[in-house]
């Protein structure tokens, strides 16, 4: 075993929340409704109208994460603060509520990185067609150029549409599938090329209009691994991999379809209308940096065709099998968590490395974690040594990575405090701080530092060194 390089300097630690999971205050402050603001929630779990009520306590949260030694926090910025109706009039107390966020932030020296949208479409825009109406791509344009005016003065990294490979694949699970469609991912497609078209225009203002800035994607990446040595699984590993990753990260960088991406679409009948003008704007926005978000690997098979390819458990991380391309496979040599989710910390290094070969530009890790039944006992105590477990693991795997020569620059794992979960509710807990609340019973919301607080404060006070 060579030595291991260390954790860079002024490395990123930090972790990571999204605004309709954690802010509550739904319909404050002029707030219009996103998409899940107005979606039906699922049966027997909690909705977001007060969700960990971050809205009213960022204060207090932030003094949390600058205690725990916080180099970053990675937050969400909500669309419908800013703009209620999607576009149009701009909501000063939106923007006033941010600002009052990130002067928080500054007084502890811990660096924002904001994520321009985190699934919470507005929801007058959704009435309008949401992303199928090319009028989306103008709103989010102006959105984009709003946040830019104010807070490009304070905000120097940006990411611009978080895991928008699972809004593609999974739509169900974060509720913004309209089951009325008769060929649901043909409009699907249609939709996540004119997200990739957004993108590509936020780029390009970020740079014109905050040279000092960095923007990036924010896709959910996981190495894809075959279901056995057999050559069709192989092959069915790289459709997956084209289809769930690299479809995304190749546009974002290179501003062009991936070839084993773009000839499943056309088979499929999938492919979407690429209007004048549009490929021009995908090849000029470029990223800095790449974030992504891993939570597990995957494990897929050669599609049998046999009517049992396809299966949709409603689990963005349960795979969606495509007659002719591959089908969803468990992976024998992993544990799960409670929640069903395979743990692979060595895959986390491969999708690290997988990542920079390719693309050769840093990474900032914007997510990673394990969502458990977390415990409040008797005077104020959760012990969470499983979570611990986990990110040990996972740390040490981006050591090996950085030891492999892969530039990583952040880790903001999911969560820096309990919130609700997409669409399992609030007692599936992220977070190194428990809010304390039940399902359906808001208690007092009060704030609790986890063992894994302790743990994660010190492994950040020593750069990542004692784990
Ligand atoms: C990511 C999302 O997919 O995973 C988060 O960006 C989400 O919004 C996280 O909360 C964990 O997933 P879940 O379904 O357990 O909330």
């Amino acid at each position: 075993h060579h030595q291991l390089k260390a954790f860079p300097e002024n490395f990123f630690w930090g972790g990571s929340t999204s605004a309709y999971q954690v802010e509550g205050a739904w319909n404050e402050d002029g707030k219009g409704p996103s998409v899940i603001d107005m979606a039906n929630h699922v049966e027997g779990v909690t909705d977001f109208k007060v969700t960990s009520d971050h809205y009213h306590m960022f204060k207090e949260d932030v003094a949390l994460m600058a205690e725990m030694g916080f180099k970053a926090y990675r937050f969400s910025i909500a669309w419908t603060r800013i703009y209620p109706q999607g576009a149009g009039e701009v909501n000063q107390k939106g923007i006033a509520f941010y600002r009052s966020l990130i002067d928080e932030l500054f007084k502890y020296g811990i660096e924002p990185i904001v994520t321009m949208y985190h699934f919470d479409l507005p929801y007058a825009l959704e009435e309008r067609g949401g992303w199928s109406n090319r009028e989306t791509i103008d709103a989010f344009e102006q959105y984009a150029k709003t946040l830019f005016e104010n807070f490009g003065d304070r905000v120097k990294y940006w990411l611009t549409i978080n895991e928008q490979n699972m809004l593609i694949l999974h739509p169900g699970s974060i509720g913004t599938l309209d089951t009325s469609l008769e060929n649901p991912q043909k409009v699907l497609y249609q939709q996540n090329h004119h997200m990739l078209v957004a993108q590509a225009r936020a780029m390009v203002l970020c740079h014109d209009m905050l040279p000092d800035a960095k923007i990036g994607p924010a896709p959910n990446i996981g190495v894809i691994y075959p279901a056995s040595s057999k050559p069709e699984d192989t092959l069915a590993a790289d459709n997956y991999a084209a289809i769930r990753n690299w479809l995304y990260l190749d546009m974002a960088v290179f501003g062009r379809y991936n070839h084993i991406a773009w000839s499943y679409l056309i088979e499929k009948g999938y492919d979407p209308v690429i209007e004048e003008g549009d490929m021009e704007i995908l090849a000029k926005g470029n990223p800095d940096f790449i974030a992504f978000n891993y939570y597990t690997s995957q494990t897929v098979g050669e599609s049998l065709d046999d009517g049992n390819d396809f299966s949709h458990t409603g689990d963005q991380h349960e795979i969606v099998g495509e007659p002719g391309a591959y089908r969803g496979s468990v992976n024998p040599n992993l544990q799960k968590t409670e929640f069903g989710w395979e743990i692979d910390p060595v895959g986390f290094r491969s999708t690290l490395r997988q990542i920079y070969s390719r693309y050769h530009l840093p990474l900032i890790v914007t997510e990673n974690g394990l969502g458990a039944f977390d415990k409040l006992e008797e005077g104020d105590v959760v012990n969470d040594p499983y979570r611990i477990d986990f990110f040990k693991k996972h740390i040490e795997q981006i050591q090996l990575a950085i030891t492999d020569g892969v530039e990583v620059f952040g880790f903001c794992p999911w969560s820096a405090i309990d919130l609700v979960s997409t669409h399992q509710g609030s007692s599936k807990r992220y977070g190194f701080i428990y809010v304390d609340r039940e399902e359906f019973d808001l208690k007092d919301l009060r704030r609790i530092r986890k063992q894994s607080f302790y743990w994660y404060q010190k492994l950040i006070a020593t750069n990542g060194e004692i784990r």
